[in-house]
């Protein structure tokens, strides 16, 4: 009867005390590899900054691998030119200038300069991208969205913040990333000089940057002429509580020591539903319902936070909520049909109420 089954034929001689010393055996293990990933781990974790915030920015995580940050032709891009800025904390940052649809044909923009000038005399909207977590400014979810702006005439400016893709690596911080971005906005800000509108776009943690640097220049009076909310959260504590990964430790009843005090204690907060309240431009956020990455309802609750302090006004603040028959989910929004309408719209009622 004993077939070639290993595993069959070796239990069946074996005797009832074997048996049970070999169940002891299986609990035990058992037993260690819960202690281990529900106990060891989460006390590593609550007590590792380090590892806090390789999580949250998971920056590491370098995709596409080996771009070629000067030449973004060869990954698609059309009429882009890959440059550098330093920072004010001498942070050295990575950029990419992507020319709208209508210049693309003008074979006499080619050096730093020319492009600069384009911004300089721009006529057509400007976006600025901040992006999410992981990989960099060539990442293909991002490509995709760089096109779509281009194709709608837009100038788009994107770049990655320190320790992601070639920037350079600086202490990793909530107000590391936003004092880069600051940085960035207001170098675009003080080129631009008024001659087009600027757009902020955050996708997923870059709507947590995003915000948190409207804020602050907020504080100092200056605002783009809009901002774009992309898949965004209401606060990392949420976005952590939230997050499916959370969900198998979630049982604990020290997770919310373990996994969410941490971050709020080592500053990596992006409450957003706090920073929103400082806005003075005026915000869409977008949310697919199928987001398995950050939850629909977290968009939904910083809208309603964002309502709370700003009334419930178009003009102030608006939600688009995308199905989930559509399959989007947390990066694909770009892919939305109705996408170039919401954007342009949004952009046409912005520069209407500026002239008003
Ligand atoms: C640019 O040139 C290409 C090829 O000559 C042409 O197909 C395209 O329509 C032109 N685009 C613009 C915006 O002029
Ligand atoms: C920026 O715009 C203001 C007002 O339109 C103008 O007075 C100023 O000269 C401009 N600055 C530069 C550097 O062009
Ligand atoms: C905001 O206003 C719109 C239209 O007036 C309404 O449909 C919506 O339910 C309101 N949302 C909230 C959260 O009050």
């Amino acid at each position: 009867m004993c077939n070639n089954y290993y595993l069959n034929c070796k239990y069946m001689h074996q005797s009832p005390i074997q048996l049970i010393r070999y169940l002891f055996w299986i609990m035990k293990v058992s037993i260690i590899t819960y202690l281990i990933i529900f106990g060891l781990l989460p006390i590593i974790f609550h007590y590792s900054y380090t590892i806090q915030k390789k999580i949250l920015f998971l920056n590491f995580v370098q995709w596409p691998l080996n771009v070629d940050f000067s030449k973004p032709e060869l990954v698609g891009m059309k009429g882009t030119r890959n440059f550098y800025l330093q920072t004010d904390q001498q942070v050295k940052i990575g950029l990419w200038q992507i020319l709208p649809q209508s210049l693309l044909n003008d074979s006499i923009i080619t050096t730093d300069d020319d492009y600069e000038t384009m911004l300089k005399n721009a006529k057509r909207p400007i976006f600025l991208y901040m992006h999410g977590n992981s990989g960099n400014r060539a990442s293909n979810h991002r490509l995709e969205l760089y096109k779509l702006f281009q194709s709608l005439d837009y100038h788009v400016v994107c770049f990655d913040y320190r320790g992601y893709g070639d920037s350079e690596e600086a202490e990793l911080s909530e107000i590391g990333v936003v004092s880069d971005s600051k940085y960035v906005l207001e170098w675009l800000l003080k080129i631009v000089n008024g001659t087009a509108p600027v757009f902020v776009w955050g996708h997923s943690l870059g709507t947590g940057v995003s915000v948190h640097v409207l804020a602050l220049l907020a504080t100092e009076k200056v605002q783009p002429a809009g901002l774009f909310l992309e898949s965004p959260f209401n606060n990392i504590a949420d976005e952590l509580s939230e997050h499916p990964l959370s969900q198998i430790f979630k049982h604990l009843p020290w997770f919310h020591w373990v996994i969410v005090e941490p971050f709020y204690d080592n500053y990596l907060r992006f409450e957003s539903d706090k920073h929103i309240e400082k806005i003075q431009c005026p915000i869409m956020i977008l949310h697919a319902e199928d987001d398995n990455i950050v939850p629909f309802a977290l968009g939904e609750k910083l809208f309603k936070a964002a309502i709370n302090y700003h009334g419930n006004d178009t003009n102030r603040v608006q939600m688009t909520r995308i199905d989930a028959t559509h399959g989007f989910g947390h990066k694909y929004i770009c892919r939305y049909k109705n996408l170039p309408n919401i954007i342009k719209s949004f952009v046409h009622e912005v520069r209407k109420n500026q002239t008003d």
